[in-house]
């Protein structure tokens, strides 16, 4: 991948999201001033800013109509609009789902968060470039009956975020259990483009569940393999429910997919294998389309496809599908995990989405072949470090580590410290430091850094895993701003970051919530130069 763009520090922080704070409405410009020159972790937060949206947005336990007969008990979220656009908020009717949040850049946004579960919680806004005291970090959990107040302004890019629990040791359950929305940020660069739009842009949440006889929901019950491996369901559900079709038009659709699994990866492929357009990734649209066999999607992983089903016959049905790949294989223990107990084993092929193709034809519709614009960093622009900062995620004593170090809430060690304003190099690698009957035990971590994008510059395999790594390598999306990559084993992926805007403790970590939750975490911190 070349990419040779020389990227200047204000160049930066007008791609970087920041855009949004100049071109909205005269209102919040006059209000604020010139925010771009001196913007801090007091400046966002100021209470001076006047708030666009104001939201009451609740965790509590309920029932849904899964399947018929006995409902399921779930938990889930649900908002109320104090003030603000009433189309913010969508809800998906019958899904334990939360509500899908519809945000402009440059809005500023106040939710009051209530609690209303059994135990403590705290909401996390996967991808938004929020201050580090309203990222909802595991050691801000309210108690039930809390409320805690999250107030913010979107400098995102136009793309597809999400919001999820973030209690340690407990977002793998609380996830499970239903807690997870959407977040789509739009901005005016994307409204001139004239993308499919209402209900031709589609949002798809995946996700692996288990039910038992009377429709509840099962997790982990295999204890411990599952806690190691982590969760695999025995039903694929997309949106909250199985089985699940679209009835569509002969036209172009915009499909915003989110791995919303605790662990699942999915190699998603049209089923006629017809190739898939992909215009968007984590942190938004791409500089242009490109066209892939299949894509490869770990947990909290987002794509957007562009689809034209104008391609196919009237009447006919397609799938959207997970093809096969090597799996987590662990050598020597095929027979023990190879399928880690779910009659939908890693890396076996399976239908997602049954896509029903009506008779109404809109015909002549094209694809932009510019989608955005925003610049590469660039690898020398690292100078202030002479070598790039590691991060080996790995196993320590029967314990899934980082730098062989496992999750502590406040903890942060001098090597987990960068400077705001720097740009750094990182190296993320998926290594197998184990011992005893783990010790060969290899699986993708998909590996999330919190409060900002970053860029993918390049990837390493060991030659020993080549065969796992190609399974699923044509459908690696390393172009475009990235939260979350999925780092296969024996891999080293080098990525580009830069530390912009805010201050404080942040979180890298593993996104398969069962290895998070045991503590495949780590701080790191943002500190003044
Ligand atoms: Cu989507 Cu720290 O998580
Ligand atoms: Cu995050
Ligand atoms: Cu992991």
């Amino acid at each position: 991948m070349k990419k040779n763009y020389k990227v200047s520090r204000r160049e930066f922080l007008r791609m970087a999201g920041l855009t949004a704070l100049t071109t909205i409405s005269g209102k919040f410009i006059s209000a604020c001033g010139p925010l771009i020159q001196n913007l801090g972790n007091d400046e966002l937060v100021s209470p001076r800013q006047p708030v666009d949206l104001h939201i009451n947005l609740k965790a509590r336990t309920d029932q849904t109509q899964i399947f018929s007969g006995q409902p399921t008990n779930v938990w889930r979220y649900s908002a109320e609009i104090l003030s603000g656009n009433s189309s913010s908020t969508q809800t998906i009717p019958g899904s334990y789902l939360g509500p899908i949040f519809r945000l402009n850049s440059g809005q500023r946004v106040k939710i009051d968060f209530e609690n209303d579960l059994p135990e403590e919680t705290i909401i996390h806004w996967h991808g938004m470039h929020v201050p580090a005291e309203m990222d909802g970090h595991p050691k801000d959990v309210i108690r039930r009956g809390n409320v805690f107040n999250y107030e913010y302004t979107i400098s995102n890019r136009a793309g597809t975020y999400w919001y999820h629990p973030h209690p340690h040791g407990r977002t793998g359950p609380q996830v499970y259990a239903g807690l997870a929305g959407l977040l789509i940020v739009s901005d005016e660069q994307e409204q001139a483009l004239g993308l499919p739009s209402g209900e031709y842009d589609i949002p798809l949440v995946i996700q692996d569940r288990t039910f038992d006889q009377d429709n509840q929901l099962v997790y982990l019950s295999n204890s411990m393999m599952g806690t190691m491996t982590g969760f695999l369901g025995n039903q694929i559900l997309v949106n909250g429910f199985p089985d699940y079709s679209i009835s569509v038009d002969r036209r172009a659709y915009r499909l915003r997919i989110l791995n919303g699994s605790n662990s699942r990866i999915y190699k998603l492929a049209w089923d006629d294998g017809t190739p898939l357009n992909i215009i968007a990734t984590d942190g938004g649209l791409l500089q242009k389309p490109i066209s892939l066999p299949y894509v490869t999607l770990g947990p909290a992983e987002r794509v957007e496809i562009w689809v034209n089903f104008n391609q196919w016959a009237a009447d006919a049905e397609h799938h959207l599908i997970s093809l096969p790949w090597a799996g987590n294989s662990t050598p020597g223990m095929d027979g023990m995990m190879g399928n880690y107990f779910s009659p939908i084993p890693d890396g076996a092929e399976f239908e997602i989405l049954r896509v029903l193709i009506g008779e109404k034809s809109f015909p002549g519709e094209v694809l932009p072949d510019q989608l955005s614009t925003y610049s590469w960093l660039d690898e020398l622009d690292s100078i202030n470090r002479k070598s790039p900062r590691n991060w080996e995620f790995g196993m320590n004593r029967m314990q899934w580590t980082i730098n062989n170090r496992m999750f502590e809430m406040e903890q942060v060690t001098k090597d987990e410290i960068v400077r705001k304003g720097d740009q750094e190099t990182w190296i993320i690698e998926n290594r197998n430091s184990g011992m005893g009957m783990m010790g060969g035990m290899q699986m993708a971590h998909p590996v999330h850094i919190h409060g900002l994008q970053f860029q993918v510059i390049e990837r390493q395999v060991e030659r020993e895993f080549e065969w796992v790594w190609q399974s699923v390598a044509e459908g690696f999306l390393d172009l475009g701003w990235k939260d979350t990559i999925l780092v296969m084993p024996g891999e080293r992926v080098k990525v580009l970051i830069r530390f912009e805007d805010f201050m404080g403790l942040y979180l890298i970590h593993c996104h398969n919530l069962e290895h998070e939750d045991q503590g495949m975490m780590r701080n790191f911190l943002i500190e003044s130069i």
